[in-house]
């Protein structure tokens, strides 16, 4: 597409000093489309769906495998590329790049896997009642796709490959942080897809979305971010019924840490959870319940392993805790840490909450309470709340009153303690971690979420039924029917 000339300035988390401080480091900059631009990306994909006509659509599983299989052999020729962008663009450390890149391949050779046992199937013939029936997987028509900042390659390809393996074509908007890193691989997708299946879109998402939603051709929304963004664009369809929504969105995922857990274990895995790329992770711990029995023990191992955490730049070896991508994020965590301390709370380690420009140190954060900022926000950055109780059924009521469901943690020793939380835990949110960590892989299982959480189901298989419609071509026998 041709661009309106506007572009945007790429500030990297990795500071520079400056006489008048720290600063963001420029790093790039991208085009910024126009409404008319993303209108004729939008009549690309539309054109090359066709109706469900298009040469993408209608083209063999097999050979549609095979095009995908050229695409990821050009992108793993871009590793390194990739690599460096995910650490400047986000501050992901080099380990966790390198991890998020390899995750990516696997995850689309596992999907191509997933497509061939699929596909198997539907050569498959039933009869019942003198009808035989061939189950197909058809494609949806046009899927707007939107990836987040915090996994901007992983968590983009995990909805775009399906999506696209399926036979939809696509608008593809990266997000703001991570987008540079999808440069590279442009030339990949032109190279290897028919016109107009995959139109990569850069821009303000609150200026070209809306009409692209509003136009009523998009078929499928695919999100994972904001649950106020999704509800937003969703509303402006205007035929809501026909528009599919897979969508990753806020999360309050709670440790429920009873009176007979492993201290050792809980925290270290409290740590994990809560500060993995510095908490900036959908599945991330984001509230701590502790029985009121563990609670010193708790707070002062918790702090000790905090202090251990290495802080650097993303290439150095060993770093755990990165500079943040989001501007606003310091501020915002230290107005968390002030409304909590202004309703009677305590920071419980030394420079816990300390910030520069991008970077904030970890903060745990108690007793907090009811009524905190702490106790629903999604902080989406590296503070643990922690809330003392005496009865589980207070951890129950938690979840139970929370607009979020995705995960919860719960960590004990005693089989039959655990046993009985499970059911009302399970009914409250669609993934209980028994002892562990809550996060989304490994990727075959299913990952999605309740009330506000999310919609649909993604997963290796799970992905590929969502960006497809089952189809019956059903066949009547009778002596005159020889089809
Ligand atoms: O940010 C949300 C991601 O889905 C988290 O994935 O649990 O593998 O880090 P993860």
């Amino acid at each position: 597409h041709s661009w309106s000339g506007e572009v945007h300035e790429v500030l990297s988390p990795i500071c520079i000093k400056t006489p008048s401080g720290l600063k963001r480091k420029v790093i790039g900059t991208y085009p910024l489309c126009n409404e008319a631009e993303a209108a004729e990306a939008l009549k690309a994909a539309v054109t090359a769906y066709n109706n469900g006509r298009g040469e993408w659509p209608t083209m063999s599983v097999a050979d549609r495998i095979t095009c995908v299989e050229k695409f990821t052999h050009r992108i793993i020729e871009k590793k390194n590329e990739v690599v460096k962008l995910l650490m400047w663009e986000i501050g992901k450390s080099h380990a966790d790049s390198v991890k998020e890149f390899d995750r990516t391949v696997e995850y689309i050779y596992a999907t191509i896997d997933a497509l061939k046992d699929l596909d198997r199937q539907s050569s498959k013939f039933s009869i019942e009642q003198g009808i035989v029936a061939q189950i197909r997987r058809s494609p949806l028509g046009v899927v707007l796709c939107m990836g987040p900042f915090n996994y901007p390659l992983n968590e983009t390809f995990t909805t775009l490959i399906p999506a696209l393996i399926m036979g939809n074509t696509l608008l593809f908007k990266p997000p703001k942080h991570g987008t540079l890193l999808h440069y590279p691989l442009l030339e990949a997708f032109r190279d290897c897809f028919p016109k107009g299946v995959v139109n990569t879109i850069y821009g303000r998402g609150n200026k070209i979305i809306p009409d692209l939603m509003k136009s009523g051709e998009i078929n499928v929304l695919t999100l994972i971010g904001s649950s106020k963004v999704a509800n937003e664009l969703k509303k402006l369809h205007p035929k809501v019924n026909r528009l599919r929504a897979i969508l990753g969105l806020d999360a309050k995922n709670a440790a429920i840490i009873t009176a007979n857990a492993d201290v050792k274990l809980a925290v270290q895995e409290t740590v994990l959870g809560s500060l993995s790329f510095n908490g900036q992770r959908c599945t991330a711990l984001k509230i701590v319940f502790i029985h009121r029995s563990l609670a010193d023990v708790f707070l002062n191992e918790l702090s000790e392993a905090v202090a251990q955490l290495k802080f650097g730049m993303p290439w150095q070896s060993g770093v755990a805790l990165t500079p943040l991508p989001e501007q606003h994020k310091p501020a915002y965590i230290q107005e968390c840490i002030a409304d909590a301390i202004a309703h009677g709370a305590q920071v419980m380690n030394e420079n816990g909450g300390a910030t520069n420009e991008s970077f904030v140190f970890p903060a745990i954060v108690y007793p907090v309470k009811k009524g905190m900022k702490l106790y629903t926000e999604e902080q989406f950055g590296p503070v643990i709340p922690v809330v003392p109780f005496d009865d589980l059924e207070e951890t129950i009521e938690y979840l139970i009153e929370s607009t979020h469901g995705q995960q919860v943690s719960i960590f004990s020793n005693d089989d039959e303690e655990i046993a009985e939380l499970i059911d009302p835990l399970v009914n409250q949110v669609s993934r209980v971690n028994v002892n562990c960590q809550c996060q989304r892989g490994p990727d075959v299982f299913p990952f999605t979420g309740r009330k506000d959480s999310a919609e649909g189901t993604l997963s290796v298989v799970d992905a590929l039924r969502s960006f497809s419609i089952r189809s019956l071509v059903a066949t009547k026998l009778n002596e005159n029917n020889k089809h």
